[in-house]
């Protein structure tokens, strides 16, 4: 399997294999694969003539100095795992040098309001960073078609509309969020809980559920209530919010409006290790 460090030589690799309708697929990542990002990958594969997955952990997203610090960094593992779904992707793992040249300061975008909601009010900067990273890497790679898991389903939509208003020549494809068998939703962060907690966190995606199904027969702000009484009852976990929006501008919900889709969103920490989730409502 070929892995490459620095984008000048990943671009001459692509230069010299894709022809004019070569098509490639790309998977951006920060490591610490798991199945939800090998399910990305062999989508990929199955869709793509040439498959490149990055594997870089990007300090220009990271609102808090100690989630970037604590991001686990685990690149042979990981390489390792792609190569046992496939020895033809190519891996791209540049450092920070190479991305940034010294000058880790995010661009700043304007994506009409989705990057002020959620995690975007919760984690000041966060979309700048995810917007300079993954522009840079569509200019690297040149993808046909680029995946991106509905887990972080704001950034999905994020990135819909980056390559909308630059009118970069990517389909951006959203794929379905991976799970634990008990429902909690597979991350990187996850490595970062005991046992007992990732046991504890499957109650995340249980109120989520329950939440879905209220949804159907109770108000917005009643679902709302509800869910924030659950976590209370459980002082394990702190609920940073839960809001139910609409998919296409993420505002929260004022009248259910039966032409619209909605999907309920949290973010809840279990000591420091913040998790976030979304289930679709309708
Ligand atoms: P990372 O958190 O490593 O996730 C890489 C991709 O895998 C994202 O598109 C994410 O939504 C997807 N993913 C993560 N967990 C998933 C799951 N359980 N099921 C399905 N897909 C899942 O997201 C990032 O990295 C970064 O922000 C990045 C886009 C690479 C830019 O730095």
């Amino acid at each position: 399997m070929l892995i490459f460090n620095r984008q000048e030589d990943l671009k001459n690799h692509l230069k010299s294999v894709a022809k004019e309708n070569t098509t490639i697929g790309f998977v951006p990542t920060m490591g610490a694969l798991h199945q939800g990002h090998l399910s990305l990958i062999e989508k990929s594969l199955g869709e793509n003539q040439v498959t490149v997955v990055s594997i870089f952990v990007n300090p220009t997203q990271f609102n808090n100095a100690e989630d970037l610090e604590k991001y686990p960094r685990t690149l042979e593992k990981d390489t390792q795992k792609i190569e046992n779904v496939s020895k033809e992707v190519l891996v791209f793992a540049p450092s920070v040098e190479d991305i940034y040249n010294g000058n880790t300061v995010s661009a700043s975008f304007n994506f009409d309001g989705l990057e002020n909601q959620m995690e975007g009010e919760h984690r000041p900067g966060h979309f700048d960073g995810v917007g300079t990273i993954v522009k840079r890497l569509f200019e690297i790679v040149h993808p046909t078609n680029a995946y991106f898991g509905e887990k972080d389903f704001q950034q999905l939509q994020i990135v819909k509309k980056m390559v909308e208003k630059h009118q970069m020549p990517v389909n951006v494809i959203g794929c379905p969020i991976f799970r634990e068998q008990n429902g909690l939703a597979m991350s990187s962060r996850n490595e970062r809980l005991s046992a007992q907690q990732r046991e504890d966190a499957s109650l995340i995606y249980k109120t989520l559920k329950t939440a879905k199904e209220k949804f159907g027969t109770e108000s917005a702000k009643e679902v709302t209530s509800w869910v924030e009484s659950v976590f209370k009852k459980n002082p394990e976990f702190k609920l940073e919010y839960f809001q139910i929006a609409d998919e296409d501008q993420l505002l929260p919900i004022q009248e259910k409006n039966n032409s619209k889709k909605y999907r309920a969103f949290i973010a809840v920490f279990i000591n420091s290790i913040r998790l976030i989730d979304n289930i679709s409502l309708n």
